[in-house]
């Protein structure tokens, strides 16, 4: 399958001398959503703007939808729609004039049975008359949303969609993005909500520094880098931990009363079962356990902190 976006050896040198993108290489699959995750002054932005054609790449090649950013710019624009991190709402428009000028700027001819689509899809149908700066902030997103798939593109990028956008509004955006994944966009999105990127990402890549640092099925990035936690509480209080059970990745509590044993998904049967044989061999009793699984939040601070 052809990518929709394939970045390779891409650098950018800001013209004051900051290197923000390190090589980056990537490719971005028809259909997928795609998060990428990182910190703050990572180079996220800077990655999305390229590609999307505002700020210039110093060296490397970017296509869109197969076509090179640079020599086929028409083309490559043509095929993204861009929701920016930094969004430009005072404006005395009307939602229903705003979203039908965006499709203008691409030379698409008028289409208002795609326009209407639009606004019903996010929502907005009821305030098509209205004025974007009387919108809420939450509303005023979705006019961006808009604005982004007014020409039909085949791929958005989402820059920070729910940056200020309340718990509710949230998973109101998410829906959508899903929905729009069911007609076939393909989506990629940055975000400081690790929930987000867990709830809603096929693959997931991790930006440090200018550099990616990974790229990977979530699933699969769950279950290779994810920890389990099993607590034993237990009947009667341990001084210490007894030393057939030194070797093992076990903590014990400072009270005493609690055994925490950490361990990897993949070899999570036999060490259980080798800890709890252990236990009633020597006779210490349990009253109860729980196991714990760790969250996306856990790996990726694992991963930008090393
Ligand atoms: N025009 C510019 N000139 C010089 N440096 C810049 C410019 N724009 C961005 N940078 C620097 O490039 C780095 C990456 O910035 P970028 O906006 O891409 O980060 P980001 O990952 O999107 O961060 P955030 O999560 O805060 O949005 C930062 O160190 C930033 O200061
Ligand atoms: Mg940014």
């Amino acid at each position: 399958m052809q990518p929709d976006i394939s970045v390779k050896h891409l650098n950018k040198i800001y013209e004051d001398g900051f290197q923000a993108l390190k090589d980056v290489n990537l490719e971005i699959y028809p259909g997928e959503i795609f998060a990428l995750l990182g910190p703050n002054g990572a180079g996220k932005t800077t990655l999305i703007s390229i590609i999307c054609g505002i700020v210039n790449k110093s060296d490397g090649e970017v296509k869109a939808a197969g076509h090179d950013i640079v020599k086929q710019y028409r083309k490559a624009r043509e095929a993204i729609g861009l929701v920016p991190q930094e969004l430009n709402t005072d404006s005395f428009e009307t939602v229903w004039d705003a979203v039908s000028f965006s499709r203008g700027l691409f030379g698409k001819a008028p289409k208002p049975a795609h326009i209407e689509k639009v606004l019903k899809d996010l929502s907005l149908w009821d305030k098509r008359n209205n004025r974007i700066m009387s919108l809420s902030g939450g509303m005023k997103r979705r006019v961006m949303i808009a604005k982004a798939l007014s020409h039909e593109p085949r791929i958005l990028f989402l820059d920070e969609p729910t940056a200020g956008v309340d718990v509710e509004l949230r998973r109101d955006m998410w829906e959508m993005v899903r929905k729009l994944r069911e007609n076939g966009t393909t989506i990629i999105l940055t975000t400081h909500y690790i929930e987000e990127a867990e709830e809603m990402a096929d693959r997931i890549g991790v930006i440090r520094q200018g550099e990616i640092i990974l790229v990977e099925d979530k699933n699969r990035l769950m279950s290779k880098l994810g920890k389990k936690e099993l607590r034993l509480q237990l009947q009667q209080k341990l001084d210490k931990l007894p030393g057939e059970l030194t070797l093992e990745p076990i903590e014990l509590s400072e009270d005493g009363y609690e055994l925490i044993y950490t361990f990897d998904s993949q070899q999570q049967q036999a060490g259980v079962a080798r800890l709890l044989r252990t236990l009633g061999d020597l006779d210490i009793e349990y009253r109860d356990l729980q196991t714990r699984e760790s969250s996306l939040e856990e790996i990726f601070v694992g991963l930008v902190h090393e």
